[in-house]
């Protein structure tokens, strides 16, 4: 068989060519099973990420710690060359749609990884699934994946929103008080993040006063919701806001007199080492939860972090982090599948990978297929000169409950 049946291949023409077994077969469950099959040649894998807009920083660290840790292994696995393809998805859906389908129908890659926002994995969930084609989430983290619109073809390296702002909730009522007003960018991640933290500050005995649901991806004028935070008579802000929106919201809840006097917690991509430094000061003091802190001193943690500056010249983040982790799942996929990409062998490879992280310990848990990881609570801090997200507690190993009912 050969290495991959282009899609543009008429159904009848591949239905003569495979004989009558296949007949019996979906064109999708055909396609699904033939693509990338086979054990040669090289590796061709679509990278979908934004290398524009608001998450343009995200899209680049994971790009670059990705071919950090492929460089170290000589750009092959399993012994075949890889070949990273990669498409800028903007935060946009659409653009999303066409750049998958090029990856897949004309590259002919042999799977998908990348994908920041929820809002694009959300949009590309059917095509994944009724084609078969196996994508390896590096961030978005779209509860609904692992959850009602849970597919084998979907994994993810990263996170579900669930994690770090149920973290948060039990955290800050018990931590800092009863009453919170939550701010978010109006999207899926964002009702994610409102539906988590909800959750646990409620059943922790705490008291949402109001959320706020701001435009995405660009918030526009912030006074009006600064405003609005500050007369909620709130003990506390929960916010999620990532890349610029972060550095906007940051900045702008302290020209506005409200850091330092009303605190601040959130899921800690609004306070990454991608952002802080553009944040300065004003994220001083910030609480958040979040699977990673630059802080965190393991042996995988510190070799990552001393490379990473070496090979990109710049601080590793979180999305480095997730970007690093991504190429050690795929490498280890492949070395279970002798290097076979044939689509439902990868997925059966995918099931209880475990290593150790710069982030802890990280198992790939089947039921929600996503990582079982630690959370830790953090507090931004200036350490030895440069603003770092120093570890309050680490809140122990988190797993998605993969159900509604429960988070
Ligand atoms: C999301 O859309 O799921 C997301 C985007 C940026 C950071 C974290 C999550």
């Amino acid at each position: 068989m050969s290495e991959r049946i282009p899609f543009t291949i008429s159904r009848r023409s591949f239905l003569q060519m495979a004989g009558g077994t296949a007949a019996a077969l979906s064109m999708p469950a055909i396609l699904g099973a033939c693509r990338g099959g086979g054990a040669s040649g090289p590796i061709k894998i679509g990278v979908l990420l934004p290398y524009s807009d608001i998450y343009a920083v995200l899209g680049e660290s994971i790009t670059q710690a990705m071919e950090m840790y492929f460089a170290a292994i000589g750009n092959e696995l399993a012994g075949r060359p890889i070949e990273l393809i990669k498409e800028d998805t903007e935060i946009n859906p659409d653009v999303a749609q066409q750049k998958a389908r090029k990856l897949v129908e004309q590259d002919e890659v042999a799977f998908i990884t990348g994908i920041v926002s929820s809002g694009v994995l959300g949009g590309l969930r059917d095509y994944f699934n009724d084609n078969k084609v196996l994508c390896i989430c590096s961030n978005a983290g779209a509860n609904a994946l692992s959850r009602a619109a849970k597919t084998p073809y979907v994994w993810r390296t990263s996170f579900t929103n669930w994690m770090a702002p149920f973290a948060m909730g039990t955290w800050a009522a018990n931590n800092i008080g009863k009453k919170a007003i939550i701010s978010v960018p109006d999207y899926a991640a964002g009702e994610d993040n409102v539906t988590g933290f909800t959750n646990s500050f409620e059943a922790a005995g705490g008291e949402i006063v109001g959320v706020q649901r701001t435009p995405f991806p660009n918030m526009g004028d912030a006074a009006p919701f600064m405003a609005e935070l500050a007369d909620a008579g709130a003990d506390l802000v929960y916010a999620f806001y990532s890349g610029g929106a972060a550095v906007t919201f940051v900045t702008a809840y302290n020209d506005f007199g409200l850091a330092g006097q009303l605190p601040l917690t959130c899921a800690g991509f609004m306070v990454e080492e991608d952002v802080l430094p553009a944040q300065g000061n004003a994220a001083l003091g910030t609480k958040s939860t979040l699977h990673w802190s630059y802080v965190l001193d393991n042996a995988q943690n510190n070799q990552f972090k001393t490379d990473f500056k070496a090979f990109a010249g710049r601080d590793a983040d979180v999305f480095a982090l997730q970007g690093y982790d991504t190429a050690h799942v795929i490498d280890e996929m492949l070395r279970r599948t002798e290097g076979d990409t044939a689509v439902d062998k990868m997925v059966e490879a995918l099931d209880g990978i475990s290593f150790d992280s710069p982030r802890g310990p990280f198992k790939l848990d089947a039921n929600s297929q996503a990582p079982e990881q630690s959370m830790y609570a953090r507090d931004v801090q200036s350490v030895e000169g440069a603003l770092r997200n120093t570890i309050l507690s680490d809140l122990g190993l988190t797993v998605d409950p993969g159900d509604n009912s429960k988070g």
